[in-house]
């Protein structure tokens, strides 16, 4: 269940105000393309009961949208983003989904010690973090953290705005295994699959 009087206008000027005040921790230009959200989400394997989609830099929703499009149910998603503001936002504009205040730096603890999720039932984890633009210590403690909890297979689903072919080498211990360009995005952004070995 989505609220339609948080989405679309709201979370637009929400992010604008976000993108003045964290420029470096948003990373972006403007929200999500429904098109990039839809892409990211057809890479998410099937779940089984128990099992969660962990989503990380939610930002105001707009690849969270797409992943329940998807068919994702709620009560399987669980969406962490950093600025409180934001994640306020998501609680009222997808109430039926997990959303996680915090730093993804610490998403073992998030989870398991904040809010008694247990990270072995993670399965894939969708990135609308700016991996390029985020200080390279948080970005390695976050790849550690998304090593350590995702099971040999699991999928860690990122997108980029530098579109070129070459995958990020913050990401070598993870194998690519997909990568493609969404052309219908402001700026366009390639997505990537990694896959822990
Ligand atoms: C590029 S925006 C993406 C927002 C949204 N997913 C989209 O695609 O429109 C990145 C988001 O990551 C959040 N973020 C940045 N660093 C973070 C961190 N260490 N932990 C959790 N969220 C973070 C920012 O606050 C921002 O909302």
């Amino acid at each position: 269940m989505t609220n339609k009087s948080t989405s679309g206008l709201a979370s637009a000027a929400l992010f604008f105000k976000e993108i003045f005040a964290n420029q470096r921790t948003v990373g972006a230009a403007a929200p999500s393309a429904p098109a990039l959200g839809k892409h990211m989400a057809s890479k998410v394997p099937a779940l089984a009961d128990g099992q969660y989609v962990v989503e990380l830099g939610a930002g105001t929703g707009a690849i969270t949208a797409q992943l329940l499009n998807s068919g994702i149910q709620g009560d399987q998603l669980v969406s962490v983003e950093r600025s409180e503001v934001m994640s306020g936002h998501l609680r009222k504009r997808f109430p039926d989904i997990k959303v996680v205040q915090g730093d993804a730096s610490r998403l073992k603890c998030l989870l398991e010690d904040d809010h008694g999720i247990c990270s072995k039932s993670v399965s894939c984890i969708v990135s609308g973090l700016p991996l390029r633009s985020l200080p390279k210590t948080v970005v390695k403690s976050i790849l550690s953290e998304a090593q350590e909890i995702l099971p040999s297979g699991g999928r860690f689903i990122q997108f980029t705005y530098d579109i070129r072919k070459g995958a990020n080498p913050a990401l070598s211990a993870f194998s690519r295994r997909d990568t493609q360009v969404v052309w219908m995005n402001f700026p366009p952004a390639r997505v990537d699959v990694y896959i822990k070995p």
